[in-house]
């Protein structure tokens, strides 16, 4: 596996891999984990050649964010890259990608404001930014994004059709522990104590969805039922717990065309998401 630094290095490594077949794109922020190693997997089946990145993007977190303490586990996400046959990683420092002087973002409006973006504000616009400048750097054929990061997902769909990056955006779904807890770098952050407080979250995405398989389709029932849920954890804050449309992010009163249920919650240190899909009824 070639790692290379820079934006020039990087477009002549992808222009040796290119011609062959599919380019795939997988953007992580590191500290990996089995939820990044599935995206690495579907990238690897669909593409001829996979390119990886890791880059902990400074203007995606506000100013009392994780951003210092964000775990950095270079070495060991290089062995776990190469293992799974990725062609090259791109690794840049903050002044690679935002050099002197930088003054160009992306901002999907409205939509970036919902959910996370409602809670982070500006998040999505540094998301969306860099997100853009690795499509134009790496010009992949396909991207590869996790589901557990809904919301990121709604937002770099509409920025694809809007800007007309021509490639497909791939999502895959949520990877978990065998007890339900959705795979998070920020899982490193949860004391074991914490870590069983934050099985609420799925219990809380499980008991709405059962009761949406057992006929419920009024979006207030089900998020009272959700709520209930999360009262079993009193030492999880609750950030929010939405039914919502999965390209809009706007909510629904019913799940009648289907529905993503989103939750984010403080759990200690750390601020987890979750979330399920709901299917349109018939
Ligand atoms: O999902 C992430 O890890 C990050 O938001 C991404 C897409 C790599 C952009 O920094």
């Amino acid at each position: 596996m070639r790692i290379t630094r820079t934006v020039a290095e990087t477009r002549s490594a992808v222009a040796e891999l290119r011609g062959k077949g599919a380019l795939g794109l997988v953007p992580t922020m590191g500290a990996l984990h089995a939820g990044h190693i599935s995206l690495v997997r579907a990238a690897r089946a669909a593409c001829h050649a996979v390119v990886a990145t890791i880059f902990v993007n400074p203007t995606q977190f506000g100013p009392n964010e994780d951003f210092s303490k964000y775990p950095r586990t270079f070495d060991a996400d290089c062995a776990l890259l190469e293992a799974e046959g990725v062609d090259l990683l791109f690794a840049p420092e903050p002044a690679e990608i935002y050099p002197e002087g930088f003054s160009t973002v992306v901002e999907v409006e409205g939509i970036s404001d919902r959910l996370d973006g409602h809670s982070r504000p500006g998040h999505f616009r540094g998301v969306a930014t860099v997100v853009a400048k690795l499509f134009n750097i790496v010009a992949p054929d396909k991207a590869f994004f996790g589901q557990k990061d809904a919301a990121q997902v709604a937002i770099l769909r509409r920025m694809v059709r809007d800007l007309n990056f021509p490639l497909e955006l791939v999502v895959c779904p949520i990877v978990r522990d065998p007890d339900g807890l959705a795979l998070s770098s920020r899982n490193r952050y949860l004391s074991p104590g914490d870590r069983q407080s934050a099985l609420v979250l799925h219990r809380t995405l499980h008991r709405i969805e059962a009761r949406a398989a057992a006929g419920e389709t009024d979006t207030a029932a089900l998020l009272d039922a959700g709520l209930a849920a999360l009262a079993d954890e009193p030492g999880v804050r609750l950030d929010y717990l939405r039914i919502v449309d999965p390209n809009t992010l706007e909510d629904v009163p019913t799940l009648r065309h289907g529905a993503l249920v989103a939750v984010a919650a403080w759990v200690g240190p750390a601020r987890l998401i979750d979330n399920v899909l709901i299917p349109p009824r018939p």
